[in-house]
């Protein structure tokens, strides 16, 4: 199923954007890292990796269509950030803007009665509904924490807790 030129560019923009999504969570996993909240950085590094894993999937797909690999530009994360809980909910924005970009996909692909490409996509909805509902819950916790540092202790060593295989999706 030779892939279109429209579906291909749509294709490799969201690759990028799955990198760029591990980027993200890369500068995000050391800024946490070096704040002293371990758990939580691991976290951020588990999903790094996983977006990474999305990035791939999507690689994999374009070439089986018999398209070609053309990444984009990725800007650089902010090194910096308020709180932890600043992180999480730019982590969560960042999220959505993942679910937006792949609902056009959507889109895209039934305008050009793509499909084969709905199996993949489908994947990557749900995965949407998944991580947005995980990192809302996240930001919701450590709103109530943020005036208890000892629940914000018990918080990070539970994100650390992630890190165990087949914790990510
Ligand atoms: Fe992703
Ligand atoms: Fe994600």
């Amino acid at each position: 199923m030779q892939i279109e030129a429209a579906m291909e560019t749509a294709f490799n923009e969201q690759m990028t954007r799955e990198f760029a999504s591990a980027y993200v969570y890369t500068a995000m996993a050391g800024w946490l890292h070096a704040e002293g909240f371990p758990g939580a950085g691991s976290w951020m590094e588990a999903q790094a990796a996983e977006e990474h894993a999305h990035a791939m999937r999507f690689f994999r797909f374009v070439l089986d269509r018999g398209g070609r690999v053309a990444l984009g530009q990725i800007a650089a994360p902010p090194a910096t950030y308020e709180s932890i809980l600043d992180v999480f909910e730019r982590a969560l924005e960042h999220e959505r803007a993942i679910s937006a970009a792949i609902k056009e996909l959507y889109a895209l692909a039934m305008e050009h009665s793509d499909y084969a490409s709905v199996p993949l996509l489908d994947w990557f909805v749900n995965e949407q509904v998944e991580e947005e509902a995980t990192v809302s819950q996240i930001v919701d916790d450590l709103r109530r924490a943020a005036t208890h540092p000892q629940t914000l202790l018990l918080l990070d060593r539970e994100l650390g807790a992630r890190s165990s295989p087949g914790a990510t999706g």
